[in-house]
Formats: structure tokens, C-alpha cells, sequence
């Protein structure tokens, strides 16, 4: 008994100890990553007030539980079939393990509804904002600046300028994540949802979609690249570019399935594949996508919502890129 007590003891702090050290490792500690906006800094107070809280009740629960377990064992004198007093009923007691509880659960949803107006930055709901619509896909992110600028995966922001994001799903629900700057949200078809921040410091700040979406919901990375405003405005102008735009599309709608060099990955090799230079026929398959009995592969409708610009800056990407473009030398087997 004894030996199993101390075996189920020693391998739950042995555990703790093991996780603890990649739990330490992530970003952050045990902690969201380093807010980098107001945003962040409020669901950062709010995570570590519940911890901190959430952490006593922890210590002074388990203690209690120790104490009671040592002080009320039984004895080796007291029989095994020994029953212990037989209490019915301590309206004292029960008042205040009901009232301690219900306390601490108002304080921190009164504490709680007192950060939501600094999570969603409503202090400059206002103010003139950047707005950018945000479209995820399986499986890529597509964002749709106020000029008609679209870029891939990453999101560029300006420096010290409020921004809204105004999300959305094209086939299935997503989830826009980036810890540093602010809460995720989710990107549901069908509906717009908003998320505002303002992002104070300059620099790359990684995400992904938190959201199941499919077989690569986890290669659904994005990056917000936040700059002084004169670099926004030329790097947005730099992206709109026919290759840059074909590349970063390539780079997200097609390459995270087919692989990089169309080589196949969880898609099929499309390398060389003629529909990749045929415009109608590519046209019509990345809209419509695949999802037949025929086919081996189901392939999501990638090019929803995209402009005719979009299509051909891909097409132009793929003509430039001759592995992408030429038909693989066919091998001709003999004795055919
Ligand atoms: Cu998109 Cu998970």
C-alpha cells in the first residue's frame, strides 16, 4: 500500500518535473510570449491575476487535503471495519465554503470585464484605423489591404496605427492566432468577424491557424511584419508586384499541399502538369477545386475570392519557374 502510495507519488512529480522543462522553453515561460501591444499586455495581466489566484486555491486545497489525510488516517490500533464520526449538517461551514468560492469566481469576472475594452483596443475604436480583410483558406491566409493590395501568409501593419482585421473563412472555420500581439479569432465562412490591436513595436511576429481545418491545418503558419510607416507603404507596393504576388501565391495556396518545386507532399506531384499553364483549365479547377470519387486526392477551391490579377500573377510565377513549367522528360519504357 504504502509502496504503491509513494510509486503514484514519485511518478506524478517526476512527470511535472519532466514537462516543466518544455513548458519553461515555450515563448514566454509557462506565460503567453512578451505582449507586444496593449492588447497584449491585458491578456497577460488577466492570465497571470488567474493564475496567481487560481494558485493559491490550488496550494491551500491540496494542503488541507495532505493534512487531513495524515491527522484522520487510521490508526493501527482502530479496527479496519471502524467507521469515523458521523456528521449531518453545519450551516456555519457550508456558508462559507459556498460563499468563498462564489467571491472569488465575481472578482474575476468583474476583473475580467474590466480588461475586455483594452484586449480589443475599443479605447480607439474612433480614431482612423487601418482596416485589412483577412480571408483564410485551406490552406493559406490571404490578406486584402484598403487599396485592393493582397499579400500571402504575411500580414504587413504599420507601426503605432490601430488596425482592425476583419476576418473570415472561404471553405471551412480557421482561427487567426498571433500571441504577441493579441487574442486568436475565429475566421467563420459566411461571416465577418473583427479583431483591433495596435501594434507598438517593430518587427516579425509569428502565428498560426488555431483552428482544425484539415490535413494541414498545422503548415497554416502566418507572419505580421510590422514596419515604420514609409517601409510599410513601399514593402505593401514591393508585394504588388506580378512575380512577388505569383510567388508568395504559389508559395501558399499551392506549394503547402503540392511541395515547393511541385514535387508532392500531401497533394499529388503537379509539376510540368499542363493545367498549370492552360489558364481556362486552371482557372476553373482552382475555384471549383476537386472532391470526386474519381479523384484520389480532395483538393479544397483555393482561388475563391480571388482577382483576375491574383490568377495571372500566378500563371506568371509558373511560367518564370521552368520546374514548375516544362514537362518532365517522359520515359518511354521499351518493348512497348
Ligand atoms: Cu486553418 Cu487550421
Amino acid at each position: 500500500m504504502v509502496g504503491k502510495l509513494v510509486a503514484a507519488v514519485s511518478f506524478v512529480v517526476l512527470s511535472a518535473c519532466l514537462a516543466a522543462g518544455s513548458a519553461l522553453a515555450a515563448p514566454g515561460g509557462i506565460g503567453p510570449p512578451t505582449p507586444e501591444t496593449p492588447s497584449g499586455e491585458a491578456i497577460s495581466r488577466l492570465y497571470w491575476i488567474v493564475l496567481g489566484l487560481c494558485a493559491v486555491v490550488f496550494v491551500l486545497v491540496e494542503t488541507a487535503l495532505i493534512l487531513f489525510i495524515v491527522r484522520f488516517r487510521r490508526r493501527r490500533d482502530t479496527p479496519e471495519s471502524a467507521e469515523g464520526p458521523q456528521i449531518h449538517g453545519n450551516t456555519r461551514l457550508e456558508i462559507i465554503w459556498t460563499a468563498i468560492p462564489a467571491i472569488i469566481l465575481a472578482a474575476l469576472a468583474i476583473f475580467t470585464f474590466t480588461q475586455i475594452p483594452a484586449v480589443q483596443a475599443r479605447g480607439v475604436e474612433d480614431e482612423a484605423h487601418l482596416t485589412v480583410r483577412v480571408e483564410a483558406h485551406q490552406f493559406y491566409w490571404e490578406y486584402r489591404y484598403p487599396a485592393g493590395e493582397t499579400t500571402v501568409n504575411t500580414l504587413y501593419l504599420p507601426v503605432d496605427e490601430p488596425v482592425e482585421l476583419q476576418l473570415t473563412g472561404m471553405d471551412v472555420i480557421h482561427s487567426w492566432w498571433v500571441p504577441a500581439l493579441t487574442g486568436k479569432m475565429d475566421a467563420i465562412p459566411g461571416r465577418i468577424n473583427s479583431l483591433r490591436f495596435v501594434p507598438e513595436t517593430t518587427g516579425d511576429f509569428e502565428g498560426k491557424c488555431a483552428e482544425l481545418c484539415g490535413v494541414q491545418h498545422a503548415f497554416m503558419p502566418t507572419t505580421v511584419t510590422v514596419l515604420n510607416h514609409d517601409e510599410y507603404e513601399s514593402m505593401l507596393a514591393s508585394q504588388q508586384e506580378t512575380l512577388a504576388l505569383g510567388k508568395a501565391t504559389w508559395e501558399g495556396a499551392c506549394a503547402t499541399c503540392h511541395g515547393l518545386d511541385g514535387q508532392g507532399d500531401v497533394g499529388p506531384s503537379i509539376a510540368g502538369n499542363g493545367t498549370l499553364t492552360n489558364r481556362e483549365g486552371l482557372d476553373d479547377l482552382l475555384h471549383t477545386g476537386q472532391n470526386t470519387s474519381q479523384f484520389d486526392y480532395y483538393m479544397p477551391p483555393v482561388a475563391r475570392g480571388w482577382p483576375p490579377e491574383q490568377l495571372d500573377a500566378l500563371m506568371a510565377y509558373i511560367e518564370s519557374n521552368k520546374t514548375l513549367s516544362t514537362a518532365p522528360p517522359t520515359t518511354t519504357g521499351g518493348g512497348g
